[in-house]
């Protein structure tokens, strides 16, 4: 597939196969985040990845948009050390993304489970506390992965003539 393709059919997976994917599948989507483009080249990410079904379970139990997780037999969390950069969550945007499109590229499904809130430390703090991460790191996202077992249905995007509002 063409980059515009893998874009462009890329969806978020909430549902997966029993069936574990190799782990090398998973080492190889996070791979792909650690080439993103980042503030001053500064690669504030690290990761954690989670394949212990009693610890993916209670990841689960973060927030309530991210129950998907627990049928997930991966997670990939994806933390930031908001020291290295001044852009650290933009950056993470950028590696995250990266991440899901080499996922869905290599016949993967995975979707976004939002730790990360502006307004509250409630959700970092659960996921701090099962992981025992270390307070310089901030967490950013529970990433469930496998391989997918549901077809979303067709999501309606925005124009190019609404999304470009001028051209000069
Ligand atoms: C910052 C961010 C946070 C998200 N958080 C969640 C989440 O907590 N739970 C969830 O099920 N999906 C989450 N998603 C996935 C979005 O719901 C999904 O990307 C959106 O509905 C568009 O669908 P698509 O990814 O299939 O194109 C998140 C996506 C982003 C970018």
């Amino acid at each position: 597939m063409d980059i515009f393709d893998i874009i462009r059919t890329r969806r978020s997976i909430r549902k997966y196969k029993n069936e574990p994917p190799p782990e090398e599948m998973i080492k190889k989507c996070i791979e792909a985040a650690l080439y993103a483009p980042s503030a001053r080249n500064s690669q504030p990410w690290s990761f954690i990845l989670v394949k212990d079904k009693e610890t993916i379970q209670k990841l689960s139990k973060s927030q309530p948009y991210t129950k998907f997780l627990e049928g997930a037999p991966y997670v990939v969390v994806a933390l930031a050390d908001e020291k290295k950069s001044n852009h650290w969550l933009e950056d993470m945007g950028c590696a995250i993304m990266a991440l899901l499109l080499e996922a869905h590229s290599i016949g993967l499904g995975a979707c976004w489970g939002a730790i990360y809130n502006p307004e509250s430390l409630e959700r970092e703090n659960h996921v701090r506390q099962v992981l025992d991460i270390p307070e310089n790191l901030r967490i950013i996202a529970c990433i469930g992965i496998g391989y997918p077992d549901d077809t979303p249905s067709s999501k309606k995007i925005k124009s190019l003539d609404e999304a470009i509002i001028k051209i000069v």
